[in-house]
């Protein structure tokens, strides 16, 4: 299956995680990525079943459904050098309890320890949108500062970040979801973020970094993008007296002519 290697959906993932990285979004392993594939798009590389992983959770919508993602304790910064060590593709089976290895993690190594949250999240946004493919786990540096001085209220936190920018309402018209501080890798936090991943494609986990989706990984990465520089500018100027900003009269305007439709309330 070393096909696989020069397949366009691997490149594209290498180069997402290659951008993640040098954006200083994910220091060490911090972070994790998975794609949906089709079996049209695995079927010419698929050769056998590698390995059999138990998932420790039950995801009966994504049966027999294929996923390339990162592998759990691997360096961002390798992906691009080692992607066959870095990176795997599964395929769940038994109502998601199995991942067969397909291809990849090739010093016997595993998918990341965050696979409840991604598999969760990914049946989450399919039930929304039959097109979602992308889960994208990072630590953005300025999102996760602003969860140690920002109340984490999603509607404030979510305003907050429509006011840093004039597109960014535009970009995340149903805001963030916001989840406090809990243990990460357990099947408790995946069941959490896929609750909120019904509502919003971002979710913050404070103190701990952010979650996107998205229906492929170009559109997921600019999401994430855009929020972390909203962030950015919010803690460029929180200290400073605010003289200007983004009204709630002018956040409606732009809803309103770009036909998007906030969450009840969060506009006033
Ligand atoms: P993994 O190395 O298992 O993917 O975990 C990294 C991480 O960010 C946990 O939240
Ligand atoms: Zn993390």
């Amino acid at each position: 299956m070393s096909g696989l290697l020069t397949a366009p959906f691997l490149k594209e993932m290498v180069r997402t995680v290659s951008d993640m990285y040098a954006r200083g979004w994910d220091e060490r392993n911090g972070g994790n990525v998975s794609l949906l594939l089709t079996e049209d798009e695995v079927a010419s590389y698929l050769d056998g079943v590698l390995r059999e992983i138990p998932t420790g959770f039950e995801a009966p919508a994504l049966e027999g459904r294929y996923l390339l993602l990162t592998g759990t304790g691997k360096y961002f910064r390798n992906v691009p050098h080692q992607p066959e060590e870095c990176l795997g593709l599964i395929r769940l089976t038994e109502q998601g309890r199995t991942a067969q290895l397909l291809w990849g993690f090739s010093d016997g190594g595993s998918f990341t320890s965050e696979l409840p949250a991604h598999v969760l999240s990914h049946a989450a946004r399919l039930s929304v949108d039959p097109n979602h493919r992308v889960v994208l786990h990072c630590h953005p540096t300025n999102l996760l500062a602003m969860t140690y001085v920002h109340t984490l209220d999603e509607r404030e936190f979510t305003r907050t970040l429509w006011r840093m920018g004039t597109e960014c309402i535009a970009v995340f018209p149903e805001g963030l979801g916001v989840l406090p501080w809990m243990l990460c890798g357990t099947n408790e936090i995946g069941v959490a973020t896929a609750e909120k991943m019904r509502r919003h494609r971002l979710v913050v986990w404070a103190q701990h970094g952010l979650y996107g989706a998205g229906n492929a990984l170009d559109q997921t990465f600019g999401l994430i993008e855009t929020a972390e520089k909203a962030a950015e500018v919010y803690l460029k100027i929180a200290h400073l007296p605010i003289v200007n900003t983004i009204t709630d009269q002018q956040l409606r305007i732009m809803a309103d002519a770009w036909g998007y439709r906030p969450p009840t309330g969060w506009l006033e």
